[in-house]
């Protein structure tokens, strides 16, 4: 559904995009990570045919962006929520809405059925008549959102769509992504949230200028480090380390009397792990798993680039 190829956009001397290539399928959601300054609003931008591409091939529904005739295709089947929301800040939020649906050549009926749809999801039904310039931020980053579905687009791009939200607000359009996941929706995500992209995301791409990783959270997280054991005691003492030399570990840390232990075989070595021990003396008060986040492997990707 969104392909690209050998992406390359360069801005004089600074190549802000390098040769991505990628493919995103009708219905996923696909959560694009990367530092500031990665690239992540330039490939958006290309892609939702605002500025073109110096080298390589994108494609929206088999539409290509590059092609004239194909851009207006790609514009109607295709929201974008921008990183700037650019909204008029003399117009009521209706009349925002109202103003770019007509752009979007909706029909009335269109109009008058999902401006207040999306007003009463998002919130904002009660706001509908005051003027977007006395809008805080997040107020204004939920109507852009109203505004990039307006004329019910296939393919959603949003570029930081939580920034400026407050927690509840953030967890209404993260509800709200997953509608669209459940309605069948593709979706681009830009983000810098990730317990977010982890929370919705099919796919994820990790990015600075070049595609650093890609896969779903669970495969990136796994590429880090498998589970590891913890095991908290009472105290921890030498003759419990010395059981633990007995076996194949990757690594141990030994804080405040937590032993985090990388298990070479977990299922097979920690029933003996524990028994070793309780048999060396210790009197132990939790075992729990520690999984890795994305986050620990965001930044392992982003760092090994540095
Ligand atoms: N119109 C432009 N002219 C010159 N340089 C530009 C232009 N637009 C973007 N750049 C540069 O391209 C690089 C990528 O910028 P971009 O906005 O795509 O990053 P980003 O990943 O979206 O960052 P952030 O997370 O901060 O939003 C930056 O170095 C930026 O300065
Ligand atoms: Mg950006």
């Amino acid at each position: 559904m969104i392909d690209a190829e050998n992406l390359t956009r360069k801005f004089g001397d600074l190549t802000a995009v390098d040769n991505l290539t990628f493919h995103i399928k009708e219905g996923e959601v696909f959560g694009f990570l990367g530092p500031n300054g990665a690239g992540k609003t330039t490939t958006m931008r290309i892609l939702t045919c605002l500025i073109s591409k110096t080298e390589g091939e994108a494609r929206i529904a088999g539409y290509d962006v590059s092609d004239e005739a194909d851009s207006l295709k790609i514009r109607k089947i295709v929201g974008l929520l921008p990183e700037n929301v650019g909204l008029y800040d003399d117009l009521t939020a209706y009349k925002n809405l109202d103003f770019y649906g007509k752009l979007y050549e909706c029909s009335e009926t269109q109009r008058k059925e999902n401006i207040p749809h999306f007003l009463k999801l998002l919130g904002l039904w009660d706001k509908r008549d005051v003027r977007v310039g006395t809008f805080s931020k997040g107020m204004k980053q939920k109507l852009a959102i109203a505004r990039a579905l307006i004329h019910d687009p296939e393919i959603l791009f949003l570029d930081e769509p939580t920034a400026n939200l407050d927690p509840e607000s953030s967890k209404t359009v993260r509800d709200f992504i997953l509608d669209l996941k459940r309605e069948k929706k593709t979706i681009f995500l830009n983000t810098h949230n990730l317990d977010e992209a982890q929370r919705i995301c099919d796919k994820i791409g990790i990015f600075n200028t070049k595609l650093m990783a890609m896969g779903t959270p669970e495969e990136l997280e796994e590429s880090v480090w498998s589970n590891k054991t913890v095991i908290e005691l009472e105290h921890v003492t030498d003759k419990i380390l010395k059981a633990l030399n007995n076996f194949p570990l990757n690594d141990i840390i030994n804080r405040d009397n937590k032993l985090i232990i990388d298990v070479a075989n977990p299922e097979k070595d920690n029933p003996l792990i524990v028994e070793a021990i309780v048999g060396a003396g210790g009197r132990i008060q939790y075992v729990t798993k520690l999984s890795p986040t994305l986050e620990d492997a965001y930044l392992k990707i982003v760092r090994m680039d540095q």
